[in-house]
């Protein structure tokens, strides 16, 4: 057999994790960077008299950074007091706490915070002080205890197996639980290396899933509760401090056949550039036409993963009309840059309609004179044409002449509740070479990436 025995390193895997560990220098600026913020975040408590800690959380507590990783997650615990008091104002006291410092107010199942400042971000998170996670508390209550129970179980050599592990989910694209991405979060890659061990042994195991497996670490979980509650989840790790909820909710079904696909080909022969540092993209020429959709509008007031979630919705509710008009299309995609410009991308066999379309009639044998003379009448009527096709009668409607782009256009306009709110303009433009577009570098880039190429990993084989 090519490939590798269960549970041994290669070499590439220790030259990507040569190249993944955190630097001294990033863990101490890291590290700063918290002290700052948590002495301003004590400060204003206390001159408030206000009962609050400030606990790190995610991969910098955890010790499962990634060396290009520049952010920290920190909570700020509110003991005596409620849900309602936090909901009604923590966002205000965390930001006039935090007022000298740059920072954007983000939505997730309640408001927090990103400080955002020369490159380092931190997150900081309002919740209630809590003993254990409570039955229908807010989702947020769990992170501490995640933190505590990944510190506690994790041992010190699996913190590099999973950098390996996110570095790989990273390189494939289907790191996140954020809904534009729909793939594995860090504490779910963080549970997969707790139960199988280390990275190449989880990565045999992904390669031989089969849907609708249950991974339960702690043998808490009610399988069928579990089952009930997440029926379109495509796998359920259930999560060790809460066991009514599913860890693996996040990945969609597209992510979960991506990570077997990837998992099987790197076990047949490991590549660098699974792995997202070495990630590369190889162009492929076909002459395919693409239409893309460029909107203008104040986007940067917004949580950028808000509006990626809001393009993904968009992209999907236009590829099922595409689909549904007869369009052959083959792939869209999508991209924010983060200011004030947002496009989405769909690749076509032909951006024409194809000029008929073929319809079977009704069986020969079986079919009755008046049905088989509906079927010709009908297709008479719309100037069509008519033969048999062995058993059956098989027609040909001619179509109306029609292409994608016009109906992209009547799309935008008719679908505008769909695109952020802060959209002032869009257009649609035909491309049929990439490389020769009038757009910015960076878009040229995606449209490259995301709609002419294929991953290195997938064609390194
Ligand atoms: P992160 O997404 O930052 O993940 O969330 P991570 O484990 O630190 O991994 P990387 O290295 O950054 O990719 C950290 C924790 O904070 C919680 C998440 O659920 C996770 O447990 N969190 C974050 C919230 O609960 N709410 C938020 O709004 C943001
Ligand atoms: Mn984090
Ligand atoms: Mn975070």
């Amino acid at each position: 057999m090519e490939g590798q025995e269960e549970g041994k390193t290669s070499n590439i895997e220790s030259e990507v994790l040569e190249k993944i560990r955190p630097t001294k220098l990033q863990i101490r600026v890291l590290g700063l960077f918290i002290k700052t913020i948590k002495d301003k975040i004590n400060e204003c408590m206390r001159t408030r008299r206000i009962d609050a800690i400030v606990e790190e959380e995610g991969s910098y507590a955890k010790g499962t950074l990634l060396r290009d990783k520049w952010e920290v997650d920190l909570f700020v615990l509110f003991r005596n007091t409620s849900d309602d008091w936090i909901s009604l104002h923590s966002k205000d006291l965390l930001t006039e706490c935090l007022k000298n410092l740059p920072y954007l107010i983000k939505y997730s199942q309640h408001p927090y915070i990103t400080v955002s400042f020369m490159g380092l971000e931190a997150d900081i998170v309002p919740a209630l002080y809590i003993e254990k996670p409570r039955k229908k508390g807010l989702g947020v209550e769990r992170t501490p205890f995640h933190t505590k129970y990944i510190n506690y179980k994790l041992e010190e050599y699996q913190k590099d197996e999973v950098r390996l592990l996110k570095s790989f989910l990273k390189g494939i694209g289907i790191y996140g639980a954020e809904s534009y991405i729909a793939g594995f979060s860090g504490y779910l890659s963080e549970l997969l290396i707790l139960y199988y061990g280390n990275f190449i042994n989880t990565i045999y195991n992904i390669s031989r899933w089969r849907k609708g497996i249950v991974i339960d670490i702690e043998g808490n979980g009610d399988y069928k509760k579990l089952k009930r509650k997440y029926k379109n989840s495509t796998i359920i790790v259930v999560d060790p401090v809460d066991p009514e909820r599913n860890v693996a909710a996040s990945v969609s079904e597209k992510s979960y056949y991506y990570a077997l696909l990837a998992s099987k080909l790197y076990i047949r022969k490991p590549s660098k550039y699974y792995f997202h540092i070495y990630s590369a993209n190889k162009k492929v020429s076909l002459g395919l036409p693409s239409i893309i959709i460029r909107c203008k509008g104040r986007y940067f007031d917004r949580p950028p993963q808000d509006i990626r979630g809001r393009l993904k919705r968009i992209a999907e509710s236009f590829e099922s009309y595409l689909k549904q008009y007869n369009y052959n299309l083959l792939r869209s995609s999508f991209y924010f840059d983060d200011l004030e410009n947002i496009y989405l991308g769909f690749l076509f066999e032909d951006t024409n309609k194809p000029k008929t379309e073929v319809m079977l009639g009704p069986k020969i044998e079986k079919c009755d004179a008046d049905s088989a003379a509906n079927f010709i009448k009908k297709r008479l009527n719309e100037n069509g044409f008519i033969f048999t096709n062995g058993d059956s009668l098989k027609g040909i409607s001619p179509r109306k002449k029609d292409n994608a782009v016009s109906l992209i256009n009547k799309l935008v306009k008719e679908q505008k509740g769909l695109f952020p709110k802060e959209t002032e303009e869009c257009n649609v433009v035909l491309v049929s070479d990439p490389e020769n577009v009038m757009l910015r570098e960076d878009v040229k880039k995606w449209i490259v990436d995301s709609l002419y190429s294929m991953p290195a990993w997938i064609i390194d084989i």
